[in-house]
């Protein structure tokens, strides 16, 4: 059995950069019975963006939104190899997020993009930076570990994340126990960095205006996607320059517009072979932009139609009742299968309990 680790923090609707990124491969890999699979919803991490009165109400509405996202796109909470869990069910989480930071290095936090990028963000805005940024990449790497997690399913940006957390395993391993945490794996292959429809970053839930939600509507949909850029946001590691892609009705170039980009994205789970054919069109000039805009609506909306449905089905029936069963029952599960390794740690590092065995 490989046991297959990964959150979503619940700041927002679920959006194709996730699907595409990294909740597709949860439902592929949950088909595989060897496979054992804990997806949680990182509410801890959710923390570290929005501490506040408004944040936390919307936040436990962003939870029942994500477990019928992920419900919607096809994760089956009766199988018996998947556990749909809030990170905060696990209380565990947080005592071994502390003992990992004492064998964590400092310098190795600092360094991390994504913290450096959020510093400069909320910096540029005159916001402080909280600790909790910080050590955001220590709390995941006790998602991980705590459940002994051998694949960890994510997209491009939290592959610096995975990358510390298999350091940490050594880390520990080599002062601890031999062998003591598998050293976690992300999927193989590059992860995918889904552009946004508009703005200079990736898809994400912080862009509303360029991301296209599970939950949007056909017409929102045609709206966002003829609405975007063609330009692609700019990336320090391409060579490519930051020409516009096609001007006017000249031939276009479509590796560098984002729209294609976009379109190569889709064909990911897409059952259509028209790749090929809006490559050439573009090319040769002989598709137009704003057809293949069209074009990109209609294929997003094809991949997007069963899981609105299934989410419409659900909402119609238990939905919301269901998902708070799944996170009560599954939160449980998961603790108990989590709990078991964390007082060995603790046993290990000199700090255990000190509570009588049950039944002693
Ligand atoms: P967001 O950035 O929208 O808040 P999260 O950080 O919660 O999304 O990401 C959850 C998962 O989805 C992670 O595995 C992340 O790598 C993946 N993901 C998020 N945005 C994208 C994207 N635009 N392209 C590919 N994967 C993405
Ligand atoms: N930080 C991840 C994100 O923003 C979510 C996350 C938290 C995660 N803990 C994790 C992903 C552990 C994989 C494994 O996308």
């Amino acid at each position: 059995m490989k046991r297959i680790l990964s959150g979503i923090r619940p700041t927002g609707k679920l959006h194709l950069g996730n699907y595409l990124g990294a909740v597709r491969h949860f439902v592929d890999l949950s088909r595989d019975p060897e496979n054992d699979c804990l997806f949680f919803i990182a509410n801890l991490h959710g923390l570290t963006t929005g501490a506040s009165c408004e944040a936390a109400m919307e936040m436990k509405e962003d939870i029942i939104g994500i477990v019928l996202d992920y419900l919607a796109a096809g994760l089956d909470p009766e199988a018996s190899n998947v556990l749909i869990y809030a990170q905060s069910s696990v209380p565990e989480i947080t005592e071994l997020t502390w003992i990992l930071s004492c064998v964590t290095p400092l310098s190795e936090l600092l360094g991390m993009h994504h913290f450096a990028d959020k510093r400069d963000k909320l910096s540029g805005a005159g916001e402080s930076v909280n600790a909790g940024l910080l050590v955001y990449p220590v709390l995941m790497s006790a998602d991980i570990l705590g459940p002994c997690a051998n694949i960890v399913p994510v997209g491009d940006d939290q592959r610096e994340h995975v990358e510390l957390a298999r350091r940490t395993a050594r880390r520990f391993n080599d002062r601890f126990e031999k062998d003591f945490f598998p050293i976690p794996d992300t999927m193989e292959g590059e992860g995918i960095r889904v552009p946004g429809l508009k703005g200079s970053g990736k898809m994400g839930k912080s862009e509303p205006k360029g991301t296209v939600n599970l939950t949007d509507s056909v017409e929102q949909v045609n709206h966002k996607v003829m609405k975007a850029d063609k330009m692609l946001p700019a990336n320090p590691s391409s060579v490519l320059s930051p020409v516009e892609p096609r001007i006017g009705e000249a031939p276009g170039i479509p590796d560098i517009c984002r729209v294609f980009h976009l379109h190569d994205h889709v064909t990911l789970v897409a059952d259509d072979p028209v790749i090929g054919r809006i490559h050439s069109g573009c090319e040769t000039g002989t598709l137009r932009c704003g057809d293949c805009k069209i074009l990109l609506a209609q294929r997003m909306n094809a991949l997007l139609e069963p899981i609105r449905e299934r989410r419409t089905e659900l909402l119609a029936s238990r939905g919301r009742d269901l998902a708070m069963e799944i996170l009560v029952e599954h939160g449980r599960r998961a603790r108990a299968l989590i709990a078991p390794t964390v007082e060995k740690v603790k046993d290990l590092v000199g700090v255990p309990s000190y509570r009588r065995k049950e039944g002693a």
